[in-house]
């Protein structure tokens, strides 16, 4: 990643902000199959449940929540066939979600029967509304479910030996919850479990609902990492919704406050407007000279695949793989474009204008930045040709072509292909060569 060193506004080493840049990937956790899967109009069948995950895994994601067997025969029998038919690499852990009740526990361990090593996710829901609407309990009722989830989940545990297990707890609707009950209640099940460093457990805490500001999350996750216990022996996971359309923003910001995991889907799908989308943080960090740790340089199959398992459509400008966000339209930017990439070669450094990344970082082509149509330029034309053609057209060419070309697209009111532009080339310098002195040039 060395040719990313792009200029930032922070200069490090007279920073007034010390939290101001994230300097390394969090963990990653996908939950693309679980709570993706839970806001499909059609779930996921198992075969294309095992389509994805094999995305996932050849993606890089080491944790996958892969369901909630006990809460679906289709998860049950996904997760029974990943560990029957040896599908889970050993350097990756599936995790499953369930609630804070025995049988559904019970339920649980018999789906993970036999895997290597494994993420038990327990969850209740914590926020007032929850609380008094839903549940119609006080405080104590709603730790009492914890703790009493977080004693089956160890219980249990015990009677699988051969089974590397760690454990997740989720306060549901942690972000309308008061902080300090959220506190009371990680802290009630973290005393039951006694995690180590040497064994850590996990506190997930979900933006469940986006309710506020990306700043007023982060001082959330702030507050917990500041005040439960077992600080050390703890991961602190983040998983963000993007009813307000800032779940990247909230999960970037809430890994400044202390927050070391996230989870999230590949392109954002999921609950309502989608969960946070783990390919535009990652990209984002990527494109500040971080490793993100995951291989994203094949978008168009991610782009395919999620599409296929989703039916959902990507919409062409979705951050960083949308077929619309590697093309400039406007002559200024074409121009702009086409002037950086010349010079490109010189700089140690990706240093493109309007361009953030590499489109071939991501295996994207430069052959797609510049489209034309009737807000396109001379440079645009000339980088068209140059880059499809390999003609390289001196100035006055360029000039002289572009006014035809814009004059056609203005005509049809469309873009214009390449093939078009070939066209229009041919018919001006070589078929009407006699008439190029009538151009004004
Ligand atoms: O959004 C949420 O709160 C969840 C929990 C189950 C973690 O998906
Ligand atoms: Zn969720």
């Amino acid at each position: 990643h060395k040719k990313y060193r792009p200029y930032h506004p922070i200069n490090k080493t007279d920073r007034r902000w010390p939290n101001a840049t994230i300097e390394h990937s969090p963990k990653w956790c996908s939950v693309d199959l679980r709570d993706g899967n839970q806001a499909l109009i059609d779930p996921m069948t198992v075969d294309q449940k095992d389509r994805l995950f094999s995305l996932l895994v050849e993606v890089g994601f080491k944790e996958i929540e892969v369901g909630f067997p006990a809460a679906s025969q289709t998860d049950f029998d996904f997760v029974r066939s990943l560990i029957e038919q040896n599908k889970i690499p050993d350097d990756v852990t599936i995790q499953v979600l369930t609630q804070a009740r025995h049988d559904l526990i019970e339920r649980t361990y018999e789906a993970l029967k036999g895997v290597k090593q494994a993420v038990v996710h327990l969850y209740n829901s914590t926020s007032p509304t929850q609380r008094e609407k839903v549940f119609k309990l006080d405080k104590q009722g709603i730790v009492d479910i914890a703790v009493n989830g977080a004693k089956t989940v160890k219980a249990l545990a015990a009677g699988y030996p051969e089974t590397h297990w760690t454990f997740q707890y989720s306060p549901e609707s942690f972000s309308a919850t008061e902080p300090e009950f959220a506190v009371e209640i990680c802290n009630a099940v973290l005393a039951v479990w006694q995690p180590t460093p040497e064994q850590p457990a996990i506190i997930n805490l979900p933006s469940t609902v986006e309710m506020t500001t990306p700043n007023v999350f982060a001082d959330q996750i702030e507050y917990m990492h500041e005040n439960f216990a077992y600080r050390d022996s703890v991961i602190l996971s983040v998983h963000t919704h993007n009813d307000r359309g800032c779940a990247v923003a909230a999960a970037e910001l809430a890994i400044l406050a202390g927050a070391q995991r996230v989870e999230g889907t590949l392109l954002g799908n999921g609950e309502r407007t989608g969960n946070m989308d783990i390919v535009t943080m990652a990209m984002n960090l990527y494109s500040q000279g971080i490793d993100p740790t995951l291989d994203l340089s094949g978008v168009s199959k991610i782009v395919q695949t999620i599409q296929d398992c989703t039916q959902l459509p990507v919409h062409p400008r979705h951050p960083y793989v949308g077929e619309l966000v590697y093309t400039a339209f406007s002559g200024s930017h074409q121009d702009a474009i086409n002037k950086c990439l010349q010079v490109q070669h010189e700089s140690d450094h990706w240093d493109v204008a309007y361009l953030p990344i590499d489109p071939t970082d991501v295996g994207r082509s430069y052959q797609e930045v510049v489209r034309i149509n009737s807000q396109s330029g001379k440079g645009g034309v000339a980088f068209v040709l140059e880059q499809i053609y390999g003609f390289k057209l001196p100035r006055w060419m360029q000039i002289a072509l572009s006014k035809v070309v814009q004059k056609r697209a203005e005509g049809v009111g469309k873009e214009i292909s390449v093939d078009e532009i070939y066209r229009v080339f041919t018919e001006t310098f070589i078929h009407s060569a006699g008439k190029i002195l009538n151009y004004d040039i």
